[in-house]
Parts: C-alpha cells; structure tokens; sequence
C-alpha cells in the first residue's frame, strides 16, 4: 500500500519567472536552478527543491509527495490516469509517477531524491520566558532579513466534495485524518478535513493536506505552506514582505488545528503563500476530532481573519 511520507514541492505555472523569483526570495527561498522556462527554488532544509515554477499562464500545477519504495511508486503507476514512470527532472533527481487525485488535481510521487546539503543560518533564538531564563549575556539580535524557509508543510486543496477528497487521500495515498471541520449548526456536514502522512510511530506533521468544500468553478489550491525557524521569523517575514510591496492576506496570529504562528501572503499572481514555525506534531496513534469551523477555531489569536482569506 501507498503511504506517503512527506510532501515535499509545489509546483506553479506563471507568465514571469524573474518577477516570481523575487517574490520567492523575499519569501524566503533560495535559487536551486534555473533555466530559460523552468525555476527551481529551495528552503534552508534538506529538500533540493520545494517550489518549481514553469512560464505560461498562472495556475497550480502540482504537489509532489516523496515515497520510500520503488514498489510504491509502481503501484501508482497503474492507478487509473497515472503516468509512467520516467526520471524526476528537478534538482534531487529520483524517479517520478504522477497521479490524478480529486478534482483531477495532479499529483506527483517521487522516489529515491538526493537530499541537499543544509545552508547555513542563524541558529534557532534561545528565548528567555518569564519563568525560565534561557539566555545571560548573550543578545537578542536576530538579522532584519527573509524568513528563512526549511521545508514545505502543507497544502490545501478546494474541492468539489471534500468527503470523497478525505476517501481518496486516506485510501490511496495512505493518510491519516487529523480534525475534521464541520457547518457549526450542522454536524453532518464537512467544511474541511486535514490529513497527515502515516509515518507510524515517527511524528508527522499535524497535516499535510487539508481539503475544504468549495464549488464547481472554485476548484484550486488555496494556500501552500512552508515552515520557517521560530516564530521571530515569522514575524521578521511579516516585515521584510511588507517592505517589498506584497500583499498581506491574514496573519501574524497562531491557528487551533495544528498551533502554528501563521502569516499568509499573495504572489504577484494571486497564489497564496504560508509562513508557520511551531506546529503540532503527532504519531499515527492520535485520535482524530470534530469541531465547528468557527473563527474562535481557525486562530487562536492574531488579526481578524480577511474578508478574502478563503478566496
Ligand atoms: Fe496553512
């Protein structure tokens, strides 16, 4: 059986490479590759690559998940709608299949990438609380830079039926659901479910899926999330975008379902974009849960959530 373990791309179409490459650097990202259509940017992290860009019309093109074995990758080779496997073209390397998910969304499942050497940056900020002092003689000064990003966390999807979404995450890629979300007067009804990689007893994201109920003609990825050092880079993000011009969508504040300081933000082309650090992690023993999709459930605090966050 399929179990995926980590997504680890996103993959956007938009019509200039050069503008999307200095959003993505002052997100935070970090050239991996580059040629005359195709833009490889990646994190601080392991991970060669975690957003590739093409040229052409804007869209989301695909998220790329890794698997362990080979013999995953040829069980999704003959799923209906999959392609062949062929060689992984982006930095890494590995083999490649990619499927056709809900809403016919493509995604892709790599196997056997090279990890990159990690980069160098500042070492995660050693914080004094009121009850217990971390830090004597040493100060406080973290550089007024982009948020250096380490990996992909998540994505989320709009779909057509977020149920039969959930179905197809758990029962063909292996995920675990996290928290559902339902119509607070109505319990029967889905707003949004978040899923995890089944990593067994290893911690695995709170979720690396979310899917929310959305209608024909507003089927896309919503956000796509990337997880930074410590909630100082959140907030320095928040800045160092604001300074270039981007446009804020909602945030800094800290969500319920997964407790991470969040800050989202829109690319010149409308893609919604993710900062978190802090967030829950569980094993695949963690009990899924219920809850109305109330604002007092989407943050715990932060700003009021934008009238066009779920747009
Ligand atoms: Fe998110």
């Amino acid at each position: 059986m399929i179990k995926v373990q980590d997504v680890i791309a996103t993959n956007y179409r938009v019509p200039d490479l050069d503008k999307m490459e200095k959003f993505l650097t002052d997100f935070g990202m970090v050239r991996a590759r580059r040629d005359a259509s195709k833009l490889y940017m990646r994190g601080a992290g392991t991970l060669p690559y975690m957003t590739s860009v093409e040229q052409g019309e804007p869209a989301f093109v695909s998220v790329t998940f890794r698997v362990e074995t080979m013999a995953e990758l040829e069980e999704a080779a003959k799923l209906p709608g999959s392609s062949a496997i062929t060689d992984a073209t982006g930095p890494g390397g590995g083999k490649q299949v990619s499927i056709k998910g809900p809403d016919d969304f493509r995604i892709d499942l790599v196997h056997g990438q090279q990890a990159a050497e990690p980069l160098q940056v500042r070492e995660p900020l050693q914080v004094n609380f009121a009850q217990q002092k971390n830090r004597v003689f040493t100060l406080q000064r973290p550089a007024n830079e982009p948020a250096r990003v380490f990996r992909i966390g998540h994505c989320v999807f709009k779909v057509t039926n977020a149920d039969a979404a959930v179905a197809w995450f758990r029962d063909t890629l292996g995920m675990l659901i996290t928290d559902r979300i339902h119509v607070p007067d109505n319990s029967k009804v889905t707003l949004g479910t978040f899923l995890r990689c089944n990593k067994g007893k290893n911690p695995a994201d709170h979720h690396s899926i979310l899917c929310l109920q959305s209608e024909p003609g507003d089927i896309k990825v919503h956000h796509s999330s990337y997880e930074v050092q410590d909630p100082d880079a959140v907030h320095i993000g928040h800045y160092w975008l604001k300074q270039g011009g981007y446009k804020s969508e909602w945030g800094v504040g800290r969500h319920l379902l997964g407790s991470q300081v969040f800050d989202y933000w829109r690319d010149p082309w409308g893609h919604m974009f993710e900062h978190y650090a802090d967030g829950d992690l569980l094993d695949d023993t963690a009990v899924p849960g219920d809850y109305p999709g109330t604002q007092e459930n989407l943050a715990q605090w932060g700003p009021e959530l934008s009238p066009t966050f779920f747009q």
